[in-house]
């Protein structure tokens, strides 16, 4: 018997198997297509979504060669925030998904700071106002889609982050359902009563009977349509992509601490019962919530991590395949002297500039493909940094961090990590943490897997890496990460 993760990404949908040892069985992976309509926009098509979510389901099932009933359960995980709006009779979206990069909301996120909205919002959900998470993106829609906020008025739309739309999909649309911790990244949760909160509703114009029913991460979600993967499969797993991250990297203690490096990058530090408030622009959020009990988890949000090495492969095509990039920095050594800030799409945490754009700072006339690649690997483990010191601030600081994410096979990326940050990197045996964390989710509910302590023996180290510079290095290389940040800031 297998547990089925969904872990729908940004930029891939990938279905992983996995065994009664928590080791991945079984992978298949699809990529899909981005739109960038206008400068600060980025869309997805939800249809697309679904096929790939299909595809791939019955891709790594075939592969296998198991069927619906070697399957324990299922658990979804997803890009977080992503905003998915659809008719409740047809299922069609009405528009493509906005996603949680896209800044085109970021002038309604103004005027509302202007009206002095800010700290009720941030009191409750324990976010930021800001085009990041999920409400203004509803409200665009509602908005700018002809006729929408009527049919939405009329109880004939329903909103989901992407979790929400394809347990909608896999059910029949018989279950409008999502977890706690993607319910807490819209901006509309209250994080501290748990539920949908009226005031910010009115506040966003969000009708209420667009929204799901907010679930345990570990719950009964409904059975999938059996004309699917022939035979209905039981749904009992769903949590947003970092916070499974957290969970399959087994931080279930106050004070464990991980950062997934994806798309963008991600840190989450969990804070027991307590929800944390951060003075310095982290973000207080659901880390896990089992048997009706939240794990609050403070979080610092970084939004181009993995794009911008696919920047450097596909945009600038500097190199045909990332793999390379390790070899690429080695030749250049712990520092390329060029600092590459990727605020593509503004800048998160601890900045939060959403019209602050990229920029290459301290290019010589010998700077190469290899320099600019290194810089670009570089900035992954400054923007870490900027949010230990965040978090530091706050008067946290962890003594190692546990990393997962696609970035983190490349030990040159994982060694500048630890020197950089000034402390232990753990890498895990099994980085498919995302997948792994939400299949734990799935499986704790149907006695696939036993407990808590018993996950926490699945944990291996793959490798430690210790950090070799001293301070002195290390406060000079970033203050230099500093100053270039400095340069594309449009808020100072
Ligand atoms: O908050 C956005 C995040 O959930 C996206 O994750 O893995 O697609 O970079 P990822």
């Amino acid at each position: 018997m297998y547990i089925l993760s969904i872990d729908q990404g940004t930029t891939s949908t990938r279905a992983v198997l996995f065994d009664k040892q928590g080791l991945p069985a079984g992978v298949a992976q699809q990529e899909f297509t981005q739109y960038f309509p206008a400068d600060g926009y980025v869309e997805h098509d939800a249809e697309e979504i679904w096929a790939t979510t299909v595809t791939v389901c019955k891709k790594v099932m075939a592969e296998k060669g198991i069927s619906a009933s070697d399957i324990a359960a299922i658990g979804i995980t997803n890009q977080r925030e992503t905003t998915v709006v659809w008719d409740a009779e047809t299922g069609k979206p009405i528009h493509h998904a906005i996603v949680w990069q896209d800044r085109r909301t970021a002038p309604l996120c103004k005027e509302l700071q202007a009206a002095g909205k800010a700290d009720m919002v941030s009191d409750k959900t324990g976010l930021l106002l800001d085009a990041y998470f999920s409400a203004t993106k509803i409200a665009w829609q509602l908005d700018n889609v002809e006729g929408a906020r009527e049919l939405a008025e009329a109880g004939k739309l329903r909103f989901g982050t992407v979790d929400t739309f394809l347990l909608w999909r896999l059910t029949g649309g018989k279950s409008h359902k999502t977890d706690a911790t993607n319910a807490s990244r819209t901006n509309l949760f209250n994080i501290h009563t748990q539920e949908w909160d009226q005031e910010l509703l009115d506040l966003f114009r969000v009708p209420a009977c667009m929204l799901p029913q907010v679930e345990d991460c570990s719950a009964d979600f409904g059975v999938t349509d059996p004309e699917l993967f022939g035979g209905e499969i039981a749904i009992t797993g769903i949590a947003g992509d970092q916070q499974a991250a957290l969970f399959g990297q087994t931080c279930f203690e106050e004070g464990e601490i991980k950062s997934t490096y994806g798309t963008g990058c991600f840190m989450i530090l969990n804070t027991g019962d307590k929800p944390l408030k951060s003075k310095n622009k982290m973000l207080t959020t659901v880390g896990f919530r089992l048997d009706g009990k939240t794990t609050y988890a403070l979080e610092g949000s970084i939004f181009n991590a993995g794009t911008t090495i696919q920047w450097l492969r596909d945009g600038l095509r500097l190199f045909p395949d990332a793999v390379v990039t390790e070899s690429l920095a080695n030749k250049v050594g712990d520092n390329p002297g060029v600092y590459l800030v990727p605020a593509f799409t503004g800048l998160g945490a601890p900045y939060w500039d959403p019209n602050a754009r990229g920029g290459i700072f301290g290019l010589t006339r010998d700077t190469g493909i290899k320099e600019l690649v290194t810089a670009g690997l570089q900035s992954v483990c400054y923007q870490t940094k900027d949010l230990m010191e965040a978090m530091a601030a706050d008067g946290v600081r962890p003594k190692a961090l546990r990393v997962d994410g696609g970035m983190v096979v490349n030990n040159w990326v994982c060694q500048n990590m630890s020197d950089v940050l000034g402390i232990t990197i753990d890498r895990p045996v099994v980085t498919e943490t995302t997948a792994l964390g939400v299949a734990y989710l799935a499986g704790l509910r149907v006695g696939f897997f036993e407990s808590l302590d018993a996950l926490k023996q699945h944990w291996q180290s793959d490798r430690r890496f210790e950090a070799k510079w001293d301070d002195e290095k290390r406060s000079t290389h970033y203050a230099g990460w500093l100053d270039a940040v400095d340069r594309v800031r449009t808020d100072k």
